[in-house]
């Protein structure tokens, strides 16, 4: 049998920086720990946690990494770019990994929800998503490669009642994922999908406790490195052929 003809593999990380959405905290700055050690610049955007952000970039650069942080309200419209103009000057290259892991929950049963915690949620989660998303494929396109990871979540396959609003903003990056994927997939850029179950960060600190817990099949919450890990490989060399995907990191949750 003929093998079959592998491509040449450029030199990985490629020239340009990473920039990772709400890397203050959280999913978010496990993420950025993990491409900084993966050999990424690495720029920690943040909304109100500077003291965060900063011990995030300090704990990067302890580890050998380079690392810097970027104020910036993601559901701002303007915020794009101002953050990549920001990080591209920072690091002197294009950003090549971009990872939208912003995220805000407003829970309520539906007939309560409120307009204001209804748009916040679609604002931050999903509509930030799509012009950081935006404005990443400019450079990534001109470059020809390129890593674009959006963190979704279980809600986005499975109702959880009190979040008809991240739900759907969840299930929207989704699909906003899928369809992103194959206008640039000839391009060399991907565009994938993380979608954690239950994770213990401040976001779920009031929620997991035993009956959640017993819900989950894995019997725990995930910790945010093993989030981490699975974006460090959707952003790896090795995951060049992988697009439009999703990645369930929930205990078997969604099975
Ligand atoms: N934890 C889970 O179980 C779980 C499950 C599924 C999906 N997710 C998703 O994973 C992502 C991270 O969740 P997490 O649990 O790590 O949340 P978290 O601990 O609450 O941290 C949220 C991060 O997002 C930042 N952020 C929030 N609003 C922002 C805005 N408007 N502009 C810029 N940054 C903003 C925060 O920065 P500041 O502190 O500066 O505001 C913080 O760094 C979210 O998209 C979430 O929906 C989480």
């Amino acid at each position: 049998m003929p093998e079959a003809d592998s491509p040449v593999l450029p030199a990985w990380p490629p020239a340009g920086c990473a920039l990772v959405t709400g890397g203050s905290r959280g999913i978010g700055a496990a993420i950025a720990a993990g491409l900084a050690a993966d050999g990424w610049p690495v720029a920690v955007n943040y909304n109100s946690g500077a003291d965060a952000a900063a011990d995030v970039v300090r704990e990067i650069e302890a580890q050998g990494g380079r690392a810097c942080a970027i104020q910036g309200n993601v559901a701002d419209p303007d915020a794009p770019e101002r953050v990549f103009g920001a990080a591209e000057e920072q690091f002197g290259a294009p950003v090549l990994a971009l990872i939208n892991n912003a995220g805000i929950t407003r829970d309520n049963l539906t007939p309560s929800l409120s307009d204001e915690e209804w748009e916040a949620v679609i604002d931050t989660n999903l509509t930030a998503a799509f012009r950081f998303t935006r404005r990443a494929l400019k450079g990534m396109m001109r470059a020809r490669t390129g890593r674009i990871v959006n963190i979704t979540s279980v809600s986005a396959l499975r109702a959880n009642p009190g979040q008809s609003n991240y739900g759907a903003a969840k299930a929207g990056l989704l699909q906003f994922t899928r369809t992103a994927a194959v206008e640039v997939a000839r391009r060399g850029v991907t565009v994938n999908a993380v979608a954690p179950g239950f994770i213990a960060t401040d976001m779920t600190a009031e929620l997991i406790g035993p009956d959640l817990l017993s819900a989950i099949p894995a019997r725990r919450a995930g910790t945010t490195e093993e989030v981490a890990a699975c974006v460090r490989f959707l952003v790896s060399q090795q995951a060049a052929y992988v697009t439009g995907a999703v990645l369930t990191v929930d205990g078997g949750l969604s099975a």
